[in-house]
């Protein structure tokens, strides 16, 4: 077991773990951030998808001796109240069905949000292929990005 001090939503946490443990492990065992989820542990649904530095990564794939100073964030810490635009969005069209992938896709939706503020149908697609549902609310992701975009402008219209 190796100690390592990491910093998770903006707050600086210790935890023991043996190296090669997933960030998935620790987030979930250690550290009680039960939002990502397990899916298929190999990196292939997206359930696990975090914010290493903003970049969205598989928690699963990620052992927690690489993470370093990296900055973590878990769909606890995308938005202090729970409010950020695709939160507000994805519960007014409610866009989950058993919600199992649903931390995921928004963490990886929130990225695309980032760098593309008004992304067309395939911009949403291309960015949101690796992430699977098995209750197909792959319409509604679409649409709850799109609604959103739109939330999002309407928050930097009113901050002008
Ligand atoms: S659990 Fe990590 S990609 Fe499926
Ligand atoms: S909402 Fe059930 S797996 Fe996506």
């Amino acid at each position: 077991m190796s100690k390592y001090t990491l910093s998770i939503n903006g707050r600086s946490r210790s935890v023991e773990a043996a190296p090669e443990t997933p960030l998935l492990w620790v987030l979930r065992d250690s550290l009680s951030l039960l939002g990502t989820k397990f899916g298929c542990g190999i990196g292939q649904c997206g359930a696990c998808t975090i914010h290493l530095n903003g970049v969205p990564t598989r928690a699963c794939m990620t052992p927690v001796s690489t993470v370093g100073r990296k900055q973590v964030t878990t769909i606890e810490g995308l938005d202090p109240q729970g409010e950020h635009p695709l939160q507000r969005a994805w519960k007014e069209l409610d866009v989950p069905q058993c919600g199992y992938c649903q931390a995921g896709q928004i963490m990886t939706a929130a990225v695309l949000l980032k760098e593309n503020p008004r992304p067309s149908d395939e911009d949403i697609d291309g960015a949101m292929a690796g992430n699977l549902c098995r209750c197909g609310t792959y319409l509604r992701i679409r649409k709850g990005i799109h609604r959103a975009a739109e939330l999002a402008a309407a928050d930097k219209k009113l901050r002008k």
